[in-house]
């Protein structure tokens, strides 16, 4: 896809705050400091147009960003992050569930584990819920921060995850970089097959 445009169309908590305009929209959930919204920035080759931090938890609402008028890609809150209250917990499942149950342009949710860890509970518990959500639909995995490991490292990384995530011949898992631009050139295909 060639980029021309992109920008935040809305930064929601409730659904009355999700944009208005229906457009085939993507996903990306994960856990907090996986890199979410450094993938969509990489993605859309913005630096900084969503906030990234080192800290875990620095986004907490519901993120559209509007593409060429043609897609939404939405960077969601991250979960499993240790500083939380019971309340903000609830309070992030409720605004989770309310999204997936309620946008109908949904395409796909994609899921971002770190490549150099097993997935946590909670990742495997958001690939239930994604896989429940769609289930004639194969799942999206994508491994972080491959850039952190060596090579070696990274295959057999790559192999314990199919394992621990029980990916099967209909899923996918695409390793993935902010440092190079390989992973992102294989995400960008992956969403321009399923807008045909
Ligand atoms: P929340 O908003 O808290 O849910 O986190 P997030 O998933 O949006 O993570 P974010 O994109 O803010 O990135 C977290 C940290 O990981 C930042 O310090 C990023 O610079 C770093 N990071 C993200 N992707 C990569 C990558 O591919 N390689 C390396 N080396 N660092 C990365
Ligand atoms: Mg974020």
């Amino acid at each position: 896809m060639n980029i021309h445009n992109s920008d935040i169309a809305a930064s929601a908590v409730k659904k009355e705050q999700y944009p208005k305009k229906e457009l085939p929209e993507f996903a990306f959930a994960g856990r907090s400091n996986v890199g979410k919204s450094s993938l969509v920035n990489k993605l859309l080759g913005r630096k900084s147009l969503a906030r990234v931090s080192a800290t875990p938890g620095k986004t907490a609402t519901i993120n559209f960003y509007n593409i060429d008028n043609t897609i939404y890609l939405v960077d969601l809150p991250g979960y499993g992050y240790a500083k939380r209250s019971r309340d903000e917990i609830e309070a992030w499942g409720g605004m989770i569930e309310e999204y997936l149950k309620n946008r109908k342009g949904l395409k796909r949710v994609i899921l971002l584990v770190d490549s150099r860890h097993e997935p946590t509970t909670d990742d495997k518990m958001m690939l239930e819920w994604i896989r429940a959500y769609r289930p004639e639909d194969g799942a999206i995995v994508i491994a972080t921060k491959c850039d952190k490991l060596k090579k070696r490292e990274l295959a057999d990384n790559l192999e314990m995850l199919e394992r621990e995530l029980e990916l099967g011949e209909n899923d996918i898992l695409v390793p993935f970089s902010t440092k190079d631009d390989e992973g992102k050139f294989t995400v960008w295909d992956m969403i321009n097959m399923m807008l045909i």
